[in-house]
Order: structure tokens, then sequence, then C-alpha cells
């Protein structure tokens, strides 16, 4: 309607749309197919263990202390307990969040109160970017490749009006990992004031001892965020459930702009039983190896390209415009990531999953590659 007063919506329409994997039911709903493999989210393929899907339904059939009719504890405190044992971090030093991508978001919120600028790697993962348009800020975003996420370039692009640098470590899409020498530059480098956020979503999939946990410099830096989540190799994504780990002013500043009771009673629970399960943590991660070398191996004999050494996902370029590959592929039942709304548009992402259904992804891509 002419004469309507600028309002800020114009500003709200340019923040770009998360657009996540698609979901199997829409898959079956709209293609009429069957059996779908999705590999499309990064989700753990095996599952949550049985003792955690029983400690879920102890929490939904409800006792004096606990059930889905009462608000859950507010701060989380025993699953922050459980957090605090396992990650040898203070209590007063973990924040949880709806999902880690909300912690991303109450981050965001702090330091854009009053305006400024993140500094966020190209091909980085989307929410850092939606998270800082969304409360008000402004992203810089860096040079990268696939392959490689350039530290120096960060450090050079920061302007004054900076207030948060955002790096995922390893990057989602591209499978990317920060060696220390990096992380420590960032840590040493960036001005005192800027938040640096890293975003350790898939770090458990590393082996140990080759991942350089930015929690080492939490006594170092005190504007350092560590983000960690339990809907990766904990399988626990349906919940929403992730922590950050901070100093205790950085924790404090999330504490003012999160929203209470933003982590609800079974996801608690369930992430507390899930974290101190070391062994299926394990088993999972020498799994996902095992499928990741087998992965690269098949990709050999085809004409692509496979790429990306951490997390449980392979970026795969091939000839065929991603959004074709996507949908000729759907159409097989099997559902993939087109990464052109990542600035890669001939990358598909692939999350590894269970031996069957990779199977079932090489079957259908096969005569779409072509040997
Ligand atoms: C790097 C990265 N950070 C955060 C998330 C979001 O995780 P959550 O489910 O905890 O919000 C993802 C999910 O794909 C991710 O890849």
């Amino acid at each position: 309607m002419a004469g309507v007063a600028a309002n800020n919506f114009e500003l709200v329409e340019k923040i770009p749309l998360y657009i996540p994997g698609k979901p199997i039911q829409e898959v079956k709903r709209e293609y009429g197919l069957g059996r779908i493999v999705k590999l499309a989210s990064n989700e753990n393929p095996y599952g949550p263990t049985p003792a955690v899907k029983e400690r879920i339904l102890k929490a939904v059939s409800g006792s004096d202390d606990e059930g889905i009719g009462l608000y859950p504890v507010s701060d989380g405190f025993y699953l922050r307990q459980a957090i605090s044992e396992r990650r040898k971090v203070a209590l007063n030093k973990i924040v949880l969040g709806n999902g880690s991508a909300e912690i991303i978001e109450m981050a965001a919120k702090a330091c854009f109160i009053a305006g400024g600028s993140a500094v966020i790697p190209r091909h980085s993962f989307a929410i850092g970017g939606i998270a800082t348009q969304s409360s008000g800020g402004r992203v810089i975003e860096t040079s990268a490749s696939a392959t490689e996420v350039d530290v120096e370039a960060v450090i050079k692009a920061v302007e004054p009006d900076t207030r948060m640098v955002y790096i995922a470590n390893a990057n989602n899409p591209t499978g990317v990992q920060i060696e220390r020498d990096g992380i420590a530059r960032l840590v040493k480098t960036l001005r005192d004031d800027i938040l640096l956020v890293v975003d350790q979503a898939y770090a458990e999939y590393a082996n140990p001892g080759e991942f350089s946990d930015a929690s080492e410099f939490l006594g170092e830096r005190e504007n350092l965020l560590v983000l960690h989540t339990f809907s990766k190799i904990y399988a626990l994504a349906a919940l929403r459930i992730g922590y950050g780990l901070g100093n205790e002013r950085i924790i404090t500043l999330l504490e003012r702009v999160r929203s209470p009771f933003n982590t609800n009673h079974v996801a608690q629970v369930a992430a507390e039983t899930a974290i101190r399960d070391v062994e299926f943590v394990a088993s999972c991660r020498e799994k996902n190896q095992q499928a990741k070398d087998i992965f690269f191996n098949e990709a050999k004999k085809y004409p692509c390209t496979a790429s990306g050494n951490a997390g449980n996902f392979v970026l795969l370029e091939t000839a065929i415009p991603a959004p074709d590959l996507f949908v000729q592929l759907l159409k097989k039942s099997v559902i993939i990531r087109p990464m052109h709304g990542y600035g890669l548009p001939q990358h598909l992402r692939v999350t590894l999953g269970r031996p069957e259904e990779m199977e079932a992804f090489w079957t259908a891509i096969a005569p779409i590659l072509g040997a």
C-alpha cells in the first residue's frame, strides 16, 4: 500500500532463508515413494542408544520430580553438571541452547544489540550469518575455498565495528578442519573486544589427538565461545539441544538474552545420559571413519571429486549442477543436500550413513554420473 511508513521488513527480507534438508515424509508425499535414504542433515544414522531411549520414556511417563506437564529446569543444572564432569569445565562456564544454533543466535543478540559486524569465512555454516543479520549486525564474508579456510583473511577483514568472528571447526559443508596454529592465531590476534565463536559441532567425530579443541584457550581469551551439539554424534537432533563453553562473563551475558526454559526436560535428560556413554561415541566415530574411507575409494570410480576430511559428511563435486542432481537423486529415493546456496553450485553434501544406505547412494548416482 502506498504511503506505508518504511519499516524494517525490507532489511529482514535480505536475510537468507535457511533451507533445511528435505524431511523423509515430504519426499515420500511429493514423489509417491516408499523407502527413502536420507543423507541430507548430518545426523547419526545409528540413532541414540537403548539407555537414552529408556531415559526419554521415563521422563515422558513422569514421576513426582519430572514429567512433560512440568516446566523444565530452566538453566539445565543437571545436564550442565554432566557436561562439567565430562569436559572438565566449571558449571558456570556452560550454557545450554535449543540446539547449538540457538546459542549462535544468543551470541549474535549479545554482540549486535547496537549494530556492528561479524566476520565469517565464505562457505561457512549458514546460521552464523543469519543470526548476525537477524540481530541487526552486518556480515563481512571473507575468502575461503571448498578445501581451505583462510585464517589470515579473517584477521585482515576485521573492521572497527566488528563484534564477532564466527568459524566452524570442522566447517559444514566443506568438512575443512582448522589446525591448532590457525585457532591460536585467531585467539591471540583478534582484538580483545571481539567475541570469537568456534563452532565444534563435529568435534567428536575427530580421532582424539587429531583435533584442536578451542576450549584449551578459554584461560587465554575472555571473549571466546566454543559450541557443541547433541544433534550429531550423540544422535539427538530431534530433541534440539547443544551447549556452549565460555568464560563466566560471556556465559552470564548469554544467560541475559536466553529465553527462559529454552531447553526442554526430555532433551536435557537424554543428553545427560548420552554424554556419559563414551563407548557409544567411540564406536560411532569408528564406523564413520570406515564409511568415509569407503566413500573416498568409491568416488575414484566416477567423474567426481570428494573432499572434506572432518565430520560425518563428504562434499562431492560433479559436472552436473547441484540442484539438478539433487532432484534426480530424489526421484531415486535418495535425499542429499545441494550446495548451490553455499556458493558451491556443482557440489553435493552427502552425510555418511549406514553401509546399506551408502550402497543405495552409489547405486542411485552411478548411472547419472556415468562410469
Ligand atoms: C557447524 C554446525 N553448527 C551447528 C549446527 C546446528 O546444530 P544444532 O542441531 O545443535 O542446532 C550444525 C548443523 O548442521 C552445524 O553443521
